[in-house]
């Protein structure tokens, strides 16, 4: 059985203080990653190593109203997006906001969204627009149409596109950023947005 990891970020916890100062509170760089990224991994594995060990008594229990069996399912997606997410998250951040530092990726944006103030002012609507525990989440509709959009996603995956690989994860719980901003979460998002590391981005883009 594979047993997830807390996949590093791409920076030093030290570091993490400094680099997105901007954008949360030097406990929130360790509390978002040390404690909540962290818990879903070891959920994930926990409800993985149930769902084996469970074997067929679990499986024939499940249905519909009430299942163990269920409950491990439903929350297994939870975890497994929950943490896919925040890896993307800390890889995003850290940066300058510059985006010309990602000149394959602002064409298509400009491509698909009209300008790049379009697109921020709608992921930043998107962003505000997510309940407090959600997302918003640029991805590219790879099995559809080869567009970028801007999903809004509640929790970790109500909202998602089956094939749209995620470019840009903004959390919007608030864990991400009642610490340091309070209720002003279009402040943070704004702040969000101009951390961005484009570089790191373009490179997910171009693979
Ligand atoms: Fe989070």
């Amino acid at each position: 059985m594979t047993e997830y990891i807390l996949k590093a970020r791409p920076y030093t916890n030290e570091e993490a203080k400094k680099l997105l100062a901007s954008v949360m509170s030097p406990e929130t760089t360790d509390w978002h990653y040390n404690t909540h990224q962290k818990g879903y991994i070891t959920k994930r594995n926990e409800i993985e190593k149930k769902l084996k060990d469970g074997g067929k008594a679990l499986r024939e229990a499940a249905n519909a109203n009430f299942s163990e069996f269920g409950e491990l399912k439903r929350r297994e997606t939870f975890n497994a997006n929950g943490a896919l997410l925040h890896e993307l998250f800390w890889e995003n951040l850290g940066g300058d906001g510059n985006i010309e530092k990602a000149t394959e990726l602002k064409k298509k944006i400009i491509e698909d969204f009209g300008s790049i103030e379009d697109w921020k002012s709608d992921f930043r609507a998107t962003a505000l627009s997510a309940k407090n525990s959600g997302w918003a989440v640029l991805a590219i509709d790879k099995l559809s149409d080869g567009k970028l959009r801007n999903l809004l996603v509640d929790e970790h995956g109500h909202g998602a596109i089956w094939g749209a690989q995620p470019l840009i994860a903004c959390d919007v719980f608030e864990h991400a950023y009642y610490h340091k901003d309070g209720p002003k979460r279009a402040a943070y998002i704004d702040n969000f947005i101009s951390n961005l590391h484009w570089g790191r981005i373009e490179e997910r883009y171009k693979k």
